[in-house]
């Protein structure tokens, strides 16, 4: 069998990363800095109130290579790192396409997702500049699950503002949470002033990510023992989540083989940018490969405006310049609701900008992607998370477009979660 039949590339210990790559350093052109409001108080100059002060460090670098402390390497390692990378041969056969399929098996993970490799940084950051409780927003509720096991891991407290359209059917998920000692609200919240304006308004508000960002940073500014984390679009939350693309890189390397077409689903695009980014600066470089994120028709930030915004909904953050939808758009609830985001990342942003990163956008009702999660189910026995599910619904379709054009392509696809508490979202559209 030549390497390139392999059918799991596991990665040597002593090849697992030891640094984080940062883009900044490669990037074509500088990334645009966040910026002030014209009216307002300084937002820039509260962010080391809002942000861990090694964390804004990493937000600002531009080394190429950022050292991962010797017990956050400790901390992957427990968590399971490195990761596999998987042949999907049985699919491949199913589809019967000459494309040649590989996924990051991101959803081996304690928690059920990629949102641990970040989580257990912040959290041992946190630890380590004194602070006694963590406060976050999440969406799909992974980025939440991750930060509550990574804060108790290394003694810490966390309060977390769950997206309501999610919190109310994934129970399983909330009980998860408060089993590793996590407080859980339903944002909006009774809990902050944005999250009393907004019951006033309409007691039964979905929530929105944007809005739980903000109860979350209103909760840490007024407790000096809390910090504020966030679980996607910033820059050093990307930079955590490189460790997957590197990962990749070598397994690659091992099956003597170099991706065509790389696909990942994008929310704020902590998973897009940390499968990719490593092969985006070989792109930049020149190397013929392209990128697709998938995302969903109710929120497809990728096809917004390409302007300075805010990341919440409250306005506490500093403007980004990202693609956008605006930061009080109204976005439809979906199954995937870790994909229901305004914005994306300022990096992946600029890399959009220059033509680098295309996009697809899939219907809200979700039969197509929750389909094609069905046919890898089937054929490669695992569950994916709803939002990866947008991945492998895009990662199948170029295959089959493969089939048409005859291409024996290499296609990477990421699988940033599992979906065993998610079962809910698919027997909703699959009926089953
Ligand atoms: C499993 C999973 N994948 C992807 C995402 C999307 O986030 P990001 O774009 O930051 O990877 C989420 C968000 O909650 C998620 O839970």
């Amino acid at each position: 069998m030549s390497q390139a039949d392999a059918l799991v590339v596991q990665l040597p210990e002593e090849e697992r990363p030891t640094k984080w790559y940062n883009i900044q350093a490669d990037l074509p052109e500088p990334l645009p800095p966040p910026r002030d409001p014209e009216t307002g108080p300084s937002r820039i100059k509260a962010l080391p109130e809002l942000l861990l002060a090694e964390c804004l460090r990493q937000e600002n670098s531009t080394e190429r290579w950022i050292e991962i402390p010797p017990e956050i390497q400790d901390l992957y390692r427990q968590a399971g790192r490195p990761r596999p990378l998987i042949r999907a041969r049985r699919l491949e056969q199913r589809l019967g396409t000459p494309a040649r399929l590989y996924y990051k098996a991101e959803f081996y993970s304690p928690t059920g997702s990629h949102k641990v490799n970040t989580a257990l940084a912040q959290a041992w950051y946190a630890k380590r500049e004194g602070y006694e409780r963590l406060t976050t927003e999440t969406g799909a509720g992974q980025w939440g699950t991750a930060l509550a096991y990574a804060a108790s891991l290394v003694g810490l407290k966390t309060t977390i503002y769950w997206v309501r359209a999610v919190h109310d059917w994934k129970l399983q998920r909330r009980q998860f949470m408060k089993l590793y000692g996590a407080t859980v609200h339903a944002s909006p919240s009774p809990e902050t002033s944005v999250g009393r304006a907004l019951l006033k308004e309409h007691p039964a508000h979905p929530g929105s990510l944007g809005i739980a960002v903000s109860e979350g940073l209103e909760d840490a500014r007024r407790d000096e023992k809390a910090i504020y984390c966030l679980g996607s679009v910033l820059n050093h939350v990307l930079l955590h989540q490189t460790v997957i693309g590197l990962e990749t890189q070598r397994q690659f390397e091992h099956v003597g083989e170099y991706p065509d077409l790389m696909i990942s689903c994008l929310g704020g695009g902590s998973n897009f940018g940390g499968f990719t980014l490593p092969f985006l600066a070989d792109a930049i470089r020149g190397k013929d490969i392209q990128f697709i994120a998938a995302q969903s028709a109710a929120a497809p930030n990728l096809q917004g405006e390409y302007r300075y915004d805010f990341a919440d909904h409250a306005e506490l953050t500093p403007m980004l310049k990202m693609y956008t939808l605006g930061h009080r758009a109204e976005m439809q609830p979906v199954r995937g609701d870790g994909l229901r985001y305004h914005g994306c990342s300022p990096i992946l942003s600029l890399l959009r900008h220059r033509g680098l990163i295309d996009t697809i956008a899939y219907p809200a009702d979700e039969r197509h992607v929750f389909e094609r999660a069905r046919m890898f189910v089937q054929s490669e026995g695992f569950l994916p998370a709803p939002e990866s599910a947008y991945g492998i619904a895009c990662a199948i379709d170029e295959a089959l477009k493969a089939k048409e054009d005859r291409e024996k392509k290499v296609i990477a696809f990421n699988v940033s979660g599992h979906g065993f508490m998610d079962m809910e979202g698919y027997a909703q559209v699959l009926g089953l």
